[in-house]
């Protein structure tokens, strides 16, 4: 075998390995990264060597050419249904029946003896599809369609990370046929409609939909890039392979073949214990990552369901115990506006009331304008709602054959019903020919800002919140009694209160009032995170807020930034970059922040200066955020390497940039750098990048022969003998590559005095540590003068 087969085999094997213990044990054995870098490797090598490509590649799931119709399928073994109950007494009538097919005495007179052991398992929301797999590889997958013939999917389910290509281990029968569902994660479909809703593409109704929609893609590559699920459930046509005695059992062998299974799956001795389980997951329902509707009780013997057998469609060993619908169809009252915190003014459907799964909703959400354009809603319109998970219903569709003679057009009020102000349309940036173009946007703003009370009542509650300034003992109601009798019009207020001021507040005494400006006054040390993110800049969630405060480092770095330079930071868009940088630009907040300064407040400056940067920005990284029509990364690689600085590449000339890139981009870079516009612009970022002591990563690739070639080393905690870029810039003179985060690859991390959960994970991952003498003496001996 060549070297290159050996390596091909051996990736294969790692990274279904990786698939397996992520999709079907949960519990994921590697970074991404490192899976993606093996993913590479594996592409590379095929890449050069197709005549070694197999179908069963970890690869081949990307999707192939699409194609025009599905192929239609006999399936060997129909595809039956399943009887559906609400009630437990439906339940419990299942099974006596069950019992007296198998000539078991009825459970509830006889007590244990005659118990029935059931297999239970959550019924998923998604399509039953089939799963066919010769000698261990997978061959074809079909819809369940009519239950005699479906579709042919094979091409579409190649692309499903968690179904195997290949079966594990070696023991597998000659054919085997697995049966379950293909689904849809809530977190999957939010995300899927949410870059729907930015392409301008269709928007699913739930899950269900997006799943089904999602399989019976004509084109695969479709397919491979949404998030789709799968859990095996049963077997269909098998030749070689004797059952074992419980269909626990097969469930089990199935998930040691690489098939994912339920977690939720128990066995119920009896019937009592089926329905305590209908109850227990019904509890859970909301919080479950996946929709369900329902749970499925199947007799656990395979001897005794073949003894129960079918009736017309539908086994007589197993029920499906459903739950309450989660869709209802109600009538669209009216729609009013709300006005949040950020302004955003958003309409809210008043609905004729009506129970879904039990509770009585009224309204729903409209989220925004669009929404309301995309449902082509009207007042008067039956509609149908959802109320899935935790979250607030939804109208989801509009049923328009019912629509009334005198349905009313929706619109967005002028000027906010709060305070007065304007409604403004937000605007969208976008980048595009190296231009920032704006767009209209979905959301409208009231502009009153902190001048209207829904907004200054919210920024409020917001501000004092527990994850915020966490201002204990100032509940809602106290914000707005504060905010309504004038007492605080900003933020920085609350620090000017005084005992009086709050005292004759309901609710309020002489102790809880003592208490409040005690938590006041101890809340004036936040930490710079808490309290950018306490500022309720719009976009601007903990997550963002924290990044913000570990890569800037201080307030007033943050306040400084600029748009692109923020686009360095991970996660951080163009437009939330532009949101925080209006933010602080604006005048108001500029003055309720020197207010808040002004009565004492400190924040706390944080973060390990630079380390978000250090790790992205290189002159290739700037180039390419610039975004030059034509340039992509790896064209602003190239001039990175030809030109070594922003200067060069600037004022290069035609010739030199004819060196470094085709003639289509090389004009555009010319054409580009040609607008004084885009050079100030380009100049500004670079400047601020290295103000803030941004390290300016060398431009070349790992540097072979060097005595640390090849090794990753990370820098933590105080660096007190050197500043942080001379260590960095002696690891990597060294030939060491400076990382920001320890990993398991990491050789080496370089531990000051204050060190956290890198020096933590360091020692967990048994990676070998140095203090900074050490890292010192180590220097020296490789020659390094400190
Ligand atoms: S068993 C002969 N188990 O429900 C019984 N079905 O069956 C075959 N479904 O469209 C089905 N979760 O796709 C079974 N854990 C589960 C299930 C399940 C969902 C779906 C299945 C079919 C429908 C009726």
């Amino acid at each position: 075998m060549t070297a290159a087969k050996t390596r091909i085999l051996e990736l294969r094997a790692e990274l279904d390995q990786h698939n397996y213990n992520y999709y079907v044990m949960d519990e994921p054995s590697i970074p991404d990264a490192e899976y993606d870098r093996l993913f590479n490797e594996l592409k590379t090598l095929e890449a050069e060597n197709p005549d070694l490509i197999t179908a069963d590649s970890p690869t081949q799931r990307v999707g192939g050419a699409p194609s025009l119709s599905f192929t239609q399928v006999a399936h060997a073994i129909p595809m039956l249904s399943i009887q559906s109950v609400f009630s437990e007494d439906d339940v419990r009538d299942f099974d006596k029946r069950v019992a007296k097919a198998l000539n078991l005495p009825p459970s509830d007179l006889f007590g244990d003896g005659s118990l029935v052991e059931y297999s239970c398992e959550p019924k998923m929301d998604g399509l039953a599809v089939s799963l066919i797999y010769t000698n261990g590889v997978f061959e074809r997958a079909a819809t369940r369609g009519d239950g005699t013939t479906g579709e042919d999917i094979t091409a579409n389910i190649r692309t499903v990370r968690c179904i195997p290509l290949r079966l594990k281990g070696s023991d597998w029968p000659q054919v085997l046929e697995v049966r379950g569902e293909v689904f849809m994660s809530i977190a999957g479909f939010e995300r899927l409609n949410a870059l729907q809703l930015e392409a301008g593409g269709k928007i699913f109704a739930n899950p269900r939909n997006a799943a089904a929609g999602s399989v019976r893609q004509l084109d695969p590559r479709v397919t491979a890039r949404r998030p789709l699920d799968f859990c095996a459930y049963g077997v269909g046509d098998v030749r070689g392979w004797e059952l074992p005695d419980k269909y626990s059992s097969v469930l089990k062998q199935l998930k040691k073949w690489g098939f994912p299974i339920s977690r939720e799956l128990k066995v119920a001795d009896g019937i009592e214990q089926c329905l305590q389980y209908h109850r227990d997951i019904g509890e859970r329902r909301n919080k479950l990552s996946f929709e369900i509707d329902g749970v499925v009780f199947k007799v656990n013997s395979i001897a005794d369901q073949e003894e129960l057998g079918f009736r017309a469609r539908e086994p007589r060993w197993a029920i499906a115990h459903k739950f309450p619908a989660m869709e209802e169809l109600t009538e669209l009252l009216d729609v009013e506006f709300q006005v949040g915190r950020t302004g955003a003014v958003t309409p809210v459907a008043r609905l004729k009331p009506v129970k879904v799964a039990g509770v009585t909703v009224a309204s729903a959400t409209l989220h925004n304008m669009d929404e309301v354009a995309r449902l082509g809603l009207m007042i008067g319109d039956t509609v149908i709602i959802r109320r899935a998970g935790d979250v607030i219903p939804q109208v989801v569709q509009v049923i328009t054959e019912r629509r009334p003679d005198d349905a009313r057009p929706v619109a967005i009020p002028e000027s906010c019903p709060v305070c007065g102000s304007h409604v403004e349309r937000t605007q969208l940036v976008k980048r595009s020919k190296g231009k920032e173009t704006f767009s209209e946007g979905a959301v409208y703003r009231c502009v009153g800002r902190l001048a209207c009370g829904a907004q200054l009542k919210q920024a409020i509650i917001h501000f004092v919140s527990r994850r915020a300034m966490d201002i204990e003992g100032l509940g809602d109601k106290s914000v707005e009694q504060l905010v309504d009798e004038g007492l605080v019009s900003s933020p920085a207020d609350l620090y000017a209160l005084k005992f009086d001021d709050i005292v004759d507040l309901e609710g309020f005494a002489e102790v809880s009032s003592n208490k409040l400006l005690k938590a006041i006054e101890d809340s004036k040390q936040p930490s710079l995170a808490r309290f950018i993110y306490a500022l309720g800049i719009p976009d601007v969630g903990e997550e963002t807020a924290k990044v913000l405060a570990r890569s800037l480092g201080s307030l007033e770095r943050v306040q400084q930034a600029l748009p692109h330079v923020l686009t360095y930071l991970p996660d951080v868009g163009l437009e939330v970059a532009h949101e925080i940088h209006s933010f602080f630009e604006d005048a108001h907040n500029q003055q309720v922040i020197s207010e808040l300064l002004g009565h004492g407040l400190q924040i706390q400056d944080q973060g390990e200066l630079g380390a978000e940067f250090a790790a992205s920005t290189t002159l290739g990284g700037l180039l390419d955020k610039l975004h030059i029509p034509f340039v992509g990364p790896g064209g602003a690689q190239k001039l990175a390497d030809r030109f070594g600085s922003l200067e060069a590449v600037m004022n290069a000339d035609w010739l030199d940039m004819r060196q470094a890139l085709p003639e289509k981009q090389a004009n555009s870079v010319r054409g580009f750098f040609a607008s004084p516009e885009h050079r100030q612009l380009a100049e500004q970022a670079e400047q601020q990048l290295r103000d803030f002591g941004m390290h300016w990563q060398s431009e070349k690739k790992v540097v072979e022969g060097l005595p640390l070639s090849g090794e990753t080393w990370v820098l933590t905690g105080k660096v007190e003998l050197m500043s942080r870029d001379v260590a960095k810039d002696h690891l990597e003179s060294l030939g060491a590559k400076v990382a920001g985060s320890v990993s398991a690859k990491t050789h080496c991390v370089v531990a000051g005095p204050g060190a956290g959960s890198k020096l933590t994970k360091a020692n967990e991952l048994g990676v070998k540590v140095m203090d900074e003498e050490a890292f010192i003496a180590f220097l020296k001996t490789h020659g390094v003068a400190v």
